[in-house]
């Protein structure tokens, strides 16, 4: 980090590592930061520790967690896969906001894999906890740190509104760097596939390893809010967790999509137009091509929201021929029940 409130946070965070280590050690559950979004860990080898993360968020037992390692040689432990691409990814983003699926070795349990014979992997690019993985000395497993369905929290005071006294102990660190989650890459088929698109795009990958990436065709399909799972059509997704409505603000969600001057003078007419029925509106615009911004500021965004107590957000939408744009638009889709309206 760069500035010193920030490095504070790092250095509070580390002091408090030995005893945050301690509780995973014995099968007990710790948040913590990563530079994506905040992690709810557990020993990753532990059935009994991982259950209660799905407890601890109320998620649903088929969405496999990521497993989270210190040190790059640790994969071993958990997938008998290493091919030259797999070192190759290794070498370039980790520590980083790069999740592999591999094949998993019996060790690890169906619990942490939700069922799957694979595994997702990351060694995550944070001080803090790097330091706590280490220490517990066993892999972590870790989904986001909030309730099933909430935004990603990317503060340590977003973990403590949604599992402060549910689980045993919140590591506060720095806020999130990146502020979406990780890309998801699916390495265990012919050409390696995103299931989740990160901040890490498609392109990054094929600069890094050459060959073909693939994106998950599910990604492509927006499934309007009043389709139950069961009816839609197209593709399942290969990432359990993709199928789920993630992210939900409390308010109703809209995203105005098109030309740009078109997108602001819709957003500000319908603003204009609630607000003169007494409803309160929040407003989502990011400057045009700040994408790196909008991933490091929209679900901090949400959750601001949701505390002003709006009862309509209107967002708009970024461009999607953008990889780290279309990663945003992956979560505000999802957000806004993938209610569109074009303009
Ligand atoms: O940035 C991140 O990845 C954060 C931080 C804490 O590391 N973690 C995170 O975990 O976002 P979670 O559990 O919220 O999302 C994991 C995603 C889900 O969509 C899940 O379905 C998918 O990864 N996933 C996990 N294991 C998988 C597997 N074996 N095969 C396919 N998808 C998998
Ligand atoms: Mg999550």
């Amino acid at each position: 980090y760069d500035d010193e409130e920030a490095n504070a946070k790092v250095d509070a965070a580390l002091e408090k590592v030995d005893e945050a280590a301690e509780i995973l050690k014995n099968g007990g559950l710790v948040a913590f930061p990563t530079e994506t979004v905040y992690g709810l860990g557990a020993n990753a080898l532990d059935p009994k520790a991982v259950a209660k993360i799905y407890e601890a968020k109320g998620r649903p037992s088929d969405n496999p967690l990521i497993v989270h390692i210190s040190r790059a040689s640790d994969i071993g432990e958990l997938t008998p896969m290493l091919t030259p691409k797999i070192i190759k990814l290794i070498d370039h983003f980790w520590p980083g906001p790069l999740t592999m699926v591999l094949t998993k070795k019996d060790n690890v349990p169906d619990i942490t894999t939700g069922g799957l014979d694979t595994v997702a992997i990351r060694m995550p690019d944070d001080p803090a906890a790097l330091e706590l993985i280490k220490k517990a000395g066993c892999p972590v497993a870790a989904p986001s740190a909030n309730i099933s369905g909430r935004p990603s929290p990317t503060k340590g005071e977003h973990v403590v509104e949604d599992l402060n006294g549910k689980i045993d102990a919140i590591l506060v660190g720095g806020d999130c760097r990146v502020g979406i989650e990780s890309t998801v890459l699916d390495m265990t088929g012919e050409v390696p596939t995103i299931l989740r698109p990160g901040i890490l795009t498609a392109e990054d990958i094929q600069a890094a390893i050459g060959g073909k990436v693939e994106m998950d065709p599910a990604l492509y399909i927006n499934r309007p809010r009043d389709v139950s799972e069961e009816d839609s059509e197209g593709p399942a997704p290969k990432a359990p967790g993709m199928k789920y409505t993630h992210y939900a603000p409390k308010a109703d969600m809209t995203i105005i999509e098109g030309q740009r001057d078109r997108v602001k003078k819709e957003i500000e007419r319908l603003k204009g137009l609630n607000e003169n029925l007494g409803l309160k509106v929040g407003v989502i615009l990011f400057e045009e091509k700040a994408f790196i911004e909008a991933a490091h500021d929209f679900f901090a965004r949400l959750r601001d929201l949701d505390e002003e107590g709006v009862d309509l957000i209107l967002a708009g939408a970024l461009s999607e021929q953008d990889g780290v744009g279309f990663a945003v638009m992956n979560r505000m889709l999802k957000s806004a029940g993938y209610r569109i309206a074009k303009v």
